[in-house]
């Protein structure tokens, strides 16, 4: 993962925590309405896939156990992984792109509604995607997946030979010959793996997106519901297809590229879709970006505008991250592929603990705080979620009182401990393991597998009736916190 090069060591410091009674009294532990909704505090986890699906996008044992292991913490809202509109192979991802996924995800309802005592609400983030593909070896792209054109041809000077001839002398240039005879977007084919993009309307199931996914959100928000989901998250951020369209790079001229206005009629037209089919009582939000942080990317100014419109359009409550998107990626090793969150932009999304002068703590903070201001300012009062390295009590606190958001978000201060709701409510926060900010978890997801946290994951392993990673060197859940009271 890519890190600010001032390399700065940050620790946690999580100053006094609150007894029970200052718990009681605090706005974090607070009941809140959103809508036809209560939530019994403000603590909120962001969705965080675990890759622990089946690997044809069913809900497994392994993604009940791990829910149930988040619930038993007792936060206000649990969001569980980023999950499939569409039905396309994405390895151990969740989907909902079809009833027969409908089960499983009920089953995830029910461990949260079980293991919270019903004080947890949860949340589904939906998500489409394009196609991207590993990094191929050089010989594989020159001798299958590059499209030999006249363009080549009339480069090599080879106007007449077969494309067996092209492919050859292709794969035999030094890399200074062939940045002068590929395009660019093959160059990065040859050194990233091919990525689709939302900008390439050449390629008919692109250009129909914005005919296509409206509806295929609907059906999967029909789904969320009937499983038993508190309410939809519209994943708008990182990456991904509505992340695409919203991007400050869409420059689509067919109406739903270029200005603000177009960039956001996919989202808006996903949302009123989603709206008509669940119904005005049932809670739906989006995670959006603060900031893309990549060269001419969105800005926040960009993000207020957006903010404005959703909330209009009456989202019940928006999500804010930061960057995570492949433009600045590192580059993969060959036969795996680029991955979003190890560029700059990435660093932005879940920064580390060696880091700049400004450290890895709500690096999010100020743009959310400016956001929620022109949504304020416009008498709109959709609540707002903040997120990014977040792990204490006062923080999370004065965050809240000074007015930045209305949910405090914790991904992975909740990974390294779970029980982070129920022990600082109990006047227990001295005993919370808090989160280092490795992104140990991270690098598990970047490579595909089962993620968990360094802080708990080699603890115990001989622990009777415990599920393991398949080498057995990793636990899949911490331990349950046994001195907790019981829930009532
Ligand atoms: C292992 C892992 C998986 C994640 N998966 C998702 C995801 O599915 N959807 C999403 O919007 N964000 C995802 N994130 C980002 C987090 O939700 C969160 O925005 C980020 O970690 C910053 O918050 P934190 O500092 O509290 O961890 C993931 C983060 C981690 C560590
Ligand atoms: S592995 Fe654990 S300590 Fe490290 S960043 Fe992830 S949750 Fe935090």
């Amino acid at each position: 993962m890519w890190r600010p090069a001032q390399r700065l060591r940050w620790n946690t410091e999580p100053g006094s925590w609150p007894s029970p009674e200052q718990a009681k009294d605090s706005l974090l532990f607070t009941p809140l309405r959103v809508g036809s909704l209560s939530f019994s505090s403000r603590i909120w986890v962001p969705a965080m896939v675990p890759w622990r699906a089946s690997i044809d996008g069913f809900v497994t044992p392994e993604n009940l156990e791990w829910y149930r292991r988040f619930a038993e913490g007792a936060p206000g809202v649990i969001v569980i992984e980023a999950t499939g509109v569409r039905d396309v192979s994405s390895g151990a991802l969740l989907r909902i792109s079809d009833d027969k996924y409908i089960y499983g995800l009920s089953k995830i309802v029910e461990e949260v509604n079980r293991a919270s005592g019903g004080r947890t609400r949860v949340f589904i983030q939906l998500i489409d995607f394009l196609a991207i593909k590993r990094r191929p070896e050089p010989s594989d792209f020159f001798s299958r997946f590059l499209v030999i054109t006249d363009r080549h041809r009339e480069n090599l000077n080879l106007l007449h030979a077969d494309d067996a001839k092209v492919r050859e002398l292709l794969a035999s240039l030094p890399k200074q010959d062939l940045v002068q005879v590929l395009t660019p977007r093959e160059l990065e084919s040859l050194d990233m793996g091919y990525r689709e993009r939302v900008t390439d309307i050449n390629l008919p199931h692109i250009k129909e997106l914005p005919q296509k996914l409206p509806a295929l959100f609907a059906r999967a928000a029909a789904r969320a519901k009937e499983a038993g989901f508190d309410g939809i998250e519209l994943h708008c951020a990182h990456a991904y297809t509505l992340a695409s369209f919203l991007s400050q790079l869409n420059t689509r001229e067919d109406g739903w590229g270029g200005s603000r206005e177009n960039r956001v009629r996919l989202p808006l037209e996903v949302y009123h879709a989603v709206r008509q089919q669940v119904g005005m009582d049932y809670v739906v939000g989006c995670r959006f970006l603060t900031e893309e942080i990549i060269t001419g990317s969105s800005t926040q100014h960009d993000a207020e505008f957006f903010a404005l419109q959703f909330a209009q359009a009456g989202m019940d409550f928006l999500s804010l991250s930061r960057g995570g998107k492949f433009e600045d990626a590192l580059q993969p090793k060959v036969k795996q592929a680029a991955y979003p969150y190890t560029g700059p932009s990435g660093y932005e999304c879940m920064p580390q603990y060696i880091s700049d002068e400004t450290g890895p703590f709500g690096r999010n903070v100020r743009s959310t705080n400016d956001i929620r201001r022109v949504l304020r300012a416009s008498g709109l009062c959709t609540p707002v979620v903040v997120a990014g390295g977040i792990y204490d009590f006062s923080t999370a606190e004065s965050l809240l009182k000074t007015g930045v958001a209305d949910f405090v978000g914790m991904a992975r201060q909740s990974l390294a401990d779970p029980d982070w709701a129920e022990k600082v409510r109990t006047g227990r926060g001295s005993q919370v393991r808090l989160c280092r900010y490795t992104n140990y978890c991270e690098a598990l997801d970047a490579r595909h597998e089962m993620v968990t946290c360094e802080l708990w994951d080699r603890e115990n392993l001989n622990e009777p009736g415990i599920t393991k990673t398949g080498d057995g060197k990793r636990r899949l859940i911490p331990e349950s916190d046994k001195k907790l009271p019981a829930i009532k």
